[in-house]
């Protein structure tokens, strides 16, 4: 196979990434992280793909990085190798990204969740940062993105106890964007990731642009950005097909262009 550690497909214009380490539950060492990002880098540079899809297995979408690659590392191996450099990639992909969480997500599991821009849980999600617990702290993005997520007090809480917390708690504070049985949870995931995919594409690249930044902007700087990205729009195809497909009464035929 072209991947190692993950499972590749297309359904529709849905690409499937599925994490496949399942003696590990999906720990995330570097051959993960390559892969992953090899395919979301596909995956992003085709039209044919409106949406992306990342999930691992029902027990696991991902347990954390890799505990026993890590271990025997010191701090300048760690940093000098850039250890985890490589999702930064996966979060700057443009397409949108479904984490579709069933059982554990934690530590590296709860940030690449993080790092997607919808997280439908099942019912069995458990997310946590636990690093706590190993003597270290999030090395994924996970004390920045998870207080974004949740507030303070509530990653403060997570973050310093370690502990885990369920598919309710989740959504109740603002990480799970909706729960949904586990078994019906792959079928959600396509059906949302279809609905996204629909869309004219230069609105979906340009949406995900406006969000990201809003995390790390200034409101009057983030209103700026939104007013000249709105107003790119208008020069899309797309733009003039969606509005005249609503006078007409009819559903829009969108070109990505
Ligand atoms: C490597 C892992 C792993 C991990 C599980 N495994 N998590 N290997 N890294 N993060 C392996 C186990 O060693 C075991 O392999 C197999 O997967 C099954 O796991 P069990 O522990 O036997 O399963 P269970 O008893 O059901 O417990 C599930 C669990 C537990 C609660 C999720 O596995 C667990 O606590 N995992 C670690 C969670 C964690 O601390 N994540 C954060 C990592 S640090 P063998 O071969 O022994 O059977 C991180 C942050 C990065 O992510 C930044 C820090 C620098």
């Amino acid at each position: 196979a072209e991947y190692e550690t993950i499972l590749v497909e297309t359904r529709g214009r849905v690409g499937w990434i599925t994490l496949n380490r399942p003696e590990a539950l999906n720990a995330l060492n570097s051959q993960v992280c390559r892969d992953v990002v090899a395919a979301a880098s596909v995956f992003d540079a085709d039209e044919g793909i409106g949406a992306i899809v990342v999930t691992g297995s029902e027990r696991a979408f991902a347990a954390g990085a890799d505990i026993k690659e890590m271990e025997s590392k010191n701090g300048l191996e760690m940093l000098m190798g850039d250890h985890f450099g490589g999702w930064t990639q996966f979060a700057a992909v443009r397409t949108p990204v479904i984490a579709a969480v069933s059982g554990y997500a934690l530590g590296g599991g709860c940030e690449l969740a993080m790092m997607c821009d919808i997280i439908l849980a099942a019912d069995t999600a458990k997310f946590g940062q636990p690093e706590i617990n190993l003597g270290v702290i999030p090395g994924m993005g996970g004390s920045q993105r998870l207080i974004r997520a949740v507030g303070y007090y509530k990653a403060a809480e997570l973050i310093l106890t370690g502990r885990m917390m369920d598919a309710a708690e989740a959504e109740r504070s603002g990480l799970a964007s909706r729960v949904v049985p586990a078994a019906d949870l792959l079928a959600e995931a396509q059906k949302t990731a279809e609905a996204i995919a629909s869309k004219s594409l230069p609105s979906l690249y340009a949406a995900k642009a406006v969000l990201d930044a809003a995390l790390e902007t200034p409101m009057a700087e983030g209103l700026r950005l939104e007013k000249h990205v709105f107003a790119s729009l208008f020069d899309t195809a797309d733009q003039k097909e969606g509005m005249a497909a609503f006078r007409e009464k009819r559903a829009p035929e969108f070109k990505g262009r």
